[in-house]
Order: C-alpha cells, then structure tokens, then sequence
C-alpha cells in the first residue's frame, strides 16, 4: 500500500472501531497476530541480513547463558559502569531500570537473586542498519504490523527513552559517517555554510575530531561518548552553548526516515514542519535522523579554567547558614559572569555525598559547594581576578564560617581541554531520576536573598537526609541561545532564550532492587510532591531541558513544550499518525499507557 494510503487506512481503521481503541496495544509476543519466525525471518532477508534476536550481554552472568551471550560475565559486570559500553552494545541502555532491569549483571544496581534474565523488557529485535533502505522497510514493516519501534543511539537516555518492551529497535549505531564540506549552501538562501554532514549514529567524541582536524569545532555534548541523536533532538547543550546557542540551533538539515517507511529531507526549503519539530521536540518522536548537517564554528585560541571550593567548616548553625548565603550569592552571579563569556558549573551538595565529592573530614548541615568556570580567548590573570572578586563578594561576613579554597586558573588548548576520552563516563548502570528547571536572571539575581536561600535549601533537599543530595547548575544558555535567529530556533523550549542556567537536582531514594514499576512510581511520586512544587513557586511560567529532566512530571507539557506543544502534537500526529514510537512525556504520549510490569503499551482514550 502507498505510503498516504496506509496512513489513511489506519486513521480510518481506529475511526470505525473506536469502541474498541481502549483495548488497543501494540503488539507482544502473545498475541496471535505477532510475526512468525517465517515473517521475521522475511522481513531479515528484505533488510539484507542485518536482523539481530535481543542477546541480553548479562546473559553469561546466569546459570547456561540462556541467550549465548558472546561477552563473558566477568567482561560485562566489569564495564557495566562505562557508558562507553553499552553504547556499543545492541540492546543495552545505560540504565537498565527502564528495561524493567531484565538482564543485570550480579553486584550491579537493579541486580535480584529470585530475577531470572530475560529479554521481556528489552526490544525483541535490533535493526543492525547501515543503510537508510534498511531503517525504512523495518520500519515500515512494524508499522504494518503494528508493533512498537524505538530508536538507539548510544542508549544513554537519562529516561529511558531509547529501549522499550516488545519493540524492534533502530540502532543508529553505525551511521557513523563524518564529511567535512568548507561551502555548503544553505537551502532556502544564498549563504554558504561551513558545516559536518554526519550520520546519526556518531557520538561527538568522532565529530569533535573529524572538527579539529580541519581546525573548526562544533556546538556537541561535553562527554564523548554521547550521541548526536538524542542530544540536538532535544536541544542539547555542551561547552560552546552558551556562545553560540544550543546544539538543535546549528542544524542546517536532516534526513528523516518516518515510522512509515518515507525518507524526507527537511530544510528551510522542504518539509519545513519537521524540521522545525525535529529541532528540540524530541528524540524518538518523529522517526529516525539517519543524518545531520550542523554548522561549525572557529575553534577558539585557548580555554582558561580555574575553581572555587567552599562549605561549611564547622559543624554548627553559623557555618550552616553561611555555607547557604554562600551559595546563593554565587548562583546569583551567574547571568554576570555568563554575559562577559565564562561558562562553567556550580555544584552544591549535601550531607555524605559532601563528603565523598569534596573530602571533607565529616559530613557538616548546609551546602559544600564546587564552582568551576571557563572561558575561550581569555587569560588566567583574568580568570583570576573573576574568581577572586566571587571569593570576595561570597565570603563578606561569612569567611570565619567558611572553609574555602581557589585553585588558580590555567590556560590551555582548546583541544587539549576537549580531546576525547571515551572511557572517562562511568556514570552508567546507576539509577537515573532526576528533575530540572531552566532559570533566568529572575530567578537566579533578581529574587530577594532570603527567597532565593529558600529555594536553594527547598531543591537540595534529599529523602536520605544523612546521604544527602546534588544540585548542579549548568551555565549553558545565556547570551548564546539568546542571540539565535528566528529562524534557527526550532521547537526547542522557548524558555531557553531566556534562562541562564539549566539546573538539575536529585534526591530521591529510588529503590533499585524493587519492582521497577512501582520504585520508579515512588521516585516520580516524591519528586511531584517535593519538588516540582519548588520549581513550580520558583520560576513557573519556565520549564526543563527534557534530555536532563523529570519524565515523570505531570506538568511536562508546559515544562518540556511550553507554547508549541498543540503545533507539535499536529505534526507529530502527521509523521507517526499510530504512535508507533512512544517515549515518556513525548509529544501525544498521555494517549498511551507504557506499563513496564506487563510490556505492554496501550491507547488510553
Ligand atoms: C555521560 C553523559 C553525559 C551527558 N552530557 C550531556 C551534555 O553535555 N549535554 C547535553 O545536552 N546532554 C548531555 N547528556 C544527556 C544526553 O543529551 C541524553 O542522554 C541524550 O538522550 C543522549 O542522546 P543519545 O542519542 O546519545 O542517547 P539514546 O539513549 O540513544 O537516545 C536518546 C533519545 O533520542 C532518540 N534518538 C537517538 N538518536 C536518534 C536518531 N538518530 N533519530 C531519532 N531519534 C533518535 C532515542 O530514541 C531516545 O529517545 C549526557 C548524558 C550522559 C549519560
Ligand atoms: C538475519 O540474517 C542473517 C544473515 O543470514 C543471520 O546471520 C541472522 O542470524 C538473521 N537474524 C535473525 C534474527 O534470524
Ligand atoms: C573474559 O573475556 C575477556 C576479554 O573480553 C578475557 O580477557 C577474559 O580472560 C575472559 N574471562 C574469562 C573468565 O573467560
Ligand atoms: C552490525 O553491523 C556492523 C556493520 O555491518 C558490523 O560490523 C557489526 O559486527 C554488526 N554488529 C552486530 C552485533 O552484529
Ligand atoms: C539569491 O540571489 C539572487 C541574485 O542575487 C536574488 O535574486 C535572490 O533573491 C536571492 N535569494 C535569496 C533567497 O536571498
Ligand atoms: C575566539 O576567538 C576567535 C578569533 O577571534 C573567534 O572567532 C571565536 O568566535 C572566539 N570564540 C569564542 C568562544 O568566543
Ligand atoms: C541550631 O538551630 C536549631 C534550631 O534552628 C537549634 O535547635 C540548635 O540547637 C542550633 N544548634 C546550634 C549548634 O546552635
Ligand atoms: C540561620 O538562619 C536562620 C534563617 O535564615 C536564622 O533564623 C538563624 O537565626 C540563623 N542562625 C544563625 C546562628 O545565624
Ligand atoms: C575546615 O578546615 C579546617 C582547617 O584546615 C579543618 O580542620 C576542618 O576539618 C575543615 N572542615 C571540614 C568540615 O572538613
Ligand atoms: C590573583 O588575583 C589576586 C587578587 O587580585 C592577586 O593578589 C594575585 O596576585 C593574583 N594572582 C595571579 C597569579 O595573578
Ligand atoms: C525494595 O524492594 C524490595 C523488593 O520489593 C523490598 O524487599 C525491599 O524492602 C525494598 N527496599 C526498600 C528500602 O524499600
Ligand atoms: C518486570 O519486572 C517485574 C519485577 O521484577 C516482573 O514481575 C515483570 O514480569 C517484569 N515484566 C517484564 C515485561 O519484563
């Protein structure tokens, strides 16, 4: 059947039978409609081979190795951390809770002696793909069939939106082509730009370098191993966003394989509304970018970066109070500092994790704080001179009560600051929940003090309090994202033209031996009731970066969306008119229940 004429029988087949729809699911392999062996096997040869049956790698960590696992148990529990790792695995995401933790290694977070190894809330099948006719004929192929699809890149979805029950996966994983062209015309226009043509599937440790090479940079994710994917789908920013916008700004293009099986091309000139919606909306929402055409930008002449410690020195009420005023002037320094051009983070944090994180001799009440700053094209007598006037304007009546230490600043290659190391995340195979919250000059200066020292104590609270928590803002909007033309912006929140730092913070004790359902439902339920809210008081007409938020918030359509949601759910509903990629808090994704207990996922309405 022709493409539109699918389409159409489809949204023809729920119309006729909508008594029905609530009974509606996606396939899984109990159902008597799901493919034969023969069918699978039909549609392997239409993808010329590159079929693969879900080999959970945790597999020979279990009595038989029920699923020949060809990595040796010792092997995978001894890179489960490295997110390297599972990048390159077929099946794997880095957190396997959202996989309803179904094939862990022992001693591994999500790891019970009574769970057998399965591949139940893993995809079933995995497109090894290199060529775009692949991804579209299997794509296609379970759209027919109505099976669930979802999209791999590196499988580091904070929210596990890159795994799925009963699906069949796109791995990106080896569009991994990286062109450099010096002229390359933008559509629509009579510009030329310096831009990479890259696939999909690379990561931006390969184009960083493919970048230095021809002495350029691009605008990517500050750890190697992250992917393209799901980081500009969704906005994404990294150490050049505060000059230059965010990642889903430098896109000048992209190939689109729909979940119908199209290849569409989008640009200025073509298909304008999913190139509009591609740019910020949504990993895995609107079909597969099998490639990507991004602006580079001059690699600048040095990176100077230099840091301030502080927290409290003693264990009483003084030290406490001053280690919070502390912390709540710094924050509100950052709109000045980001406008003459640092970049940087502030890390607050709390009880034990204090402890751990900055070697203090005993946990001490308040806040242990880690600014680190960066700026291009500048000098460490500058960089000195900012961190000791923030030494100064911190510690003004605090300093008795405060120990603190600043680390001089050093100059260095941009190259040498960025080269990649793809070994250095081992961030993977924890339990990722979080939220987030991008803020303004508002919210960061403009507040009273006593309301803003509130906020900050509100958001750093943690359900272990002795354990503590982290809190960790990112100065990487600002000015860059600000300056970015109409034009250029996409459907990214509109919040981020205005917000300075993207906040995260953490706190909830998520029970990772549970039953993943009902943790993850405990964690989501004591982030809505303990901090949502916060946010919500703090700054409520913005929102949160979705690759680093809250999937769970039951505000997400304003915090991830904002104003273009109802455009968005049009022209998702448009290019993926029978939800057949679902991700959580995706645009149109309260139509669907996604239960990991039973896999399934369901229409609701
Ligand atoms: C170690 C680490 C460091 C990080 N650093 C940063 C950072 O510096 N800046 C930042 O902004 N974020 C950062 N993040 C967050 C990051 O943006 C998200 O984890 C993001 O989901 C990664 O995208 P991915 O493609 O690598 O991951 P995946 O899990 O493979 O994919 C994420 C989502 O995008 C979809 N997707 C991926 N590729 C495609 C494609 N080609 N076409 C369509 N859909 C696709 C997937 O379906 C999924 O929904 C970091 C995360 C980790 C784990
Ligand atoms: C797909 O075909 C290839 C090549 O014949 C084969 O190696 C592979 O095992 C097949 N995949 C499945 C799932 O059967
Ligand atoms: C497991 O595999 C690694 C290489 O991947 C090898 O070095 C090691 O010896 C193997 N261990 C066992 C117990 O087979
Ligand atoms: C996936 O395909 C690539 C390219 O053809 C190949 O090198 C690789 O071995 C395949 N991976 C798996 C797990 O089959
Ligand atoms: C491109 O240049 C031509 C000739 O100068 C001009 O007529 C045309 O309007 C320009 N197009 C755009 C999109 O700027
Ligand atoms: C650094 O300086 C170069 C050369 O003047 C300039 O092109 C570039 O935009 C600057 N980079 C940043 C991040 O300011
Ligand atoms: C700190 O303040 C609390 C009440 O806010 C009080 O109970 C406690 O005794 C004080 N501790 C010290 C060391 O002063
Ligand atoms: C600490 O701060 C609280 C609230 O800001 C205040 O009530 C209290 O008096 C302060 N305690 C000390 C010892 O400064
Ligand atoms: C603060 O520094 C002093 C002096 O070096 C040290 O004795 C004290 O233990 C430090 N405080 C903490 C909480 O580590
Ligand atoms: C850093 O700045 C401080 C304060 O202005 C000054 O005393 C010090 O000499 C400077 N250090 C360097 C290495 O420039
Ligand atoms: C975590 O879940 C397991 C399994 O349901 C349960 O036995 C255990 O008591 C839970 N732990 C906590 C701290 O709630
Ligand atoms: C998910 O995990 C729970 C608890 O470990 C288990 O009872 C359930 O059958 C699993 N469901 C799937 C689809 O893997």
């Amino acid at each position: 059947m022709h493409p539109i004429a699918l389409q159409l029988f489809y949204l023809f087949t729920f119309a006729a039978i909508s008594p029905v729809l609530a009974a509606y699911c996606k396939l899984s392999p109990s159902d008597k409609s799901w493919p034969s062996p023969e069918e699978w096997s039909g549609l392997n040869k239409s993808i010329e081979g590159t079929l693969l049956r879900t080999i959970p790698v945790a597999s020979s960590c279990y009595p038989g190795n029920p699923f020949d696992s060809p990595y040796n148990c010792s092997d995978v529990t001894k890179h489960w951390s490295y997110a390297a790792y599972h990048s390159a695995w077929p099946e794997s995401t880095d957190y396997s809770i959202y996989s309803n933790n179904s094939c862990v290694p022992p001693g591994a977070d999500g790891y019970s002696k009574e769970k057998r190894c399965s591949i139940d809330g893993l995809p079933q099948y995995i497109v090894n793909a290199t060529t775009e006719n692949q991804v579209s004929t299997a794509m296609a192929w379970a759209y027919r069939k109505g099976i669930r699809t979802v999209i791999k890149s590196t499988g580091h979805d904070l929210g596990g939106r890159s795994t799925g029950a009963y699906a069949i996966s796109i791995w990106t994983h080896n569009f991994n082509q990286i062109q450099h062209l010096l002229a390359w015309r933008v559509p629509g226009s009579n510009e030329t730009a310096d831009v990479v043509v890259a696939g999909g599937g690379n990561n931006w440790g390969s184009v960083g370098t493919v970048a230095h090479q021809v002495k350029r940079t691009v605008v990517g994710g500050e750890d190697a191993t992250v992917g393209l994917g799901g980081l500009i789908l969704n906005g994404g920013h990294g150490l050049l966003s505060s000059h230059y916008g965010l990642a889903s700004d430098q896109v000048l293009q992209v190939t689109v394989i729909t979940t119908d099986g199209r290849r569409l091309v989008a640009n200025d000139e073509e298909n304008q509304d999913l190139f509009w919606a591609v740019r910020g909306a949504g990993g895995g929402q609107f079909g597969v970018v099998t490639e990507f055409i991004l602006k580079t930008h001059p690699v600048p002449a040095s990176v100077v970066t230099g840091s301030l410690t502080f927290y409290p020195r003693h264990k009483s009420n003084e030290s406490e109070n001053a280690s919070w005023a502390a912390l709540a002037e710094t924050v509100a320094q950052i709109p000045d500092l980001m406008d003459t051009g640092i970049t940087g983070t502030v890390t607050s944090v709390t009880g034990e994790q204090a402890v751990s994180l900055l070697g203090l001799s005993e946990a001490v009440p308040g806040a242990a704080v880690f600014v680190s700053l960066t700026s291009y094209n500048s000098t460490t007598e500058s960089m000195n001179a900012t961190l000791h006037e923030l030494e100064s304007q911190i510690t003004e009546g605090h300093h008795p009560h405060l120990n603190l230490t600043l680390t001089p600043p050093t100059s260095q290659s941009y190259w040498s600051f960025t080269k990649p190391n793809y070994l250095a995340s081992q961030s993977a195979g924890s339990t990722s929940l979080l939220t987030s919250r991008l803020l303004g000059r508002p919210e960061l200066f403009s507040l009273k003090r006593e309301n803003l020292i509130d906020y900050l104590q509100q958001i750093s609270v943690a359900q272990d309090t002795e354990k503590g928590s982290m809190l960790l803002f990112g100065m990487q909007a600002g000015l860059g994202p600000a300056n970015v033309p109409e034009k250029r912006r996409g459907s990214v929140l509109p919040a981020w033209r205005t917000a300075y730092a993207h906040v995260m913070a953490y706190g909830a004790s998520v029970n990772a031996t549970g039953d993943p359902r009902q943790a993850l439902a405990a964690g989501a339920q004591w982030y809505e009731t303990v901090k949502e809210p916060v946010w919500r008081n703090w700054a409520p007409s913005s929102g949160a970066y979705m690759n680093e938020g809250n999937p769970f918030t039951s505000t997400w359509k304003h915090d991830f969306y904002g104003e273009n949601y109802d455009r968005l759910l049009e022209t998702k509903l448009k290019y993926d008119p029978t939800g057949s990629i679902f991700v959580w808090s995706g645009i149109g994704s309260d139509m669907w229940n996604y239960d990991l207990h039973s896999g399934l996922l369901c229409r609701v309405d």
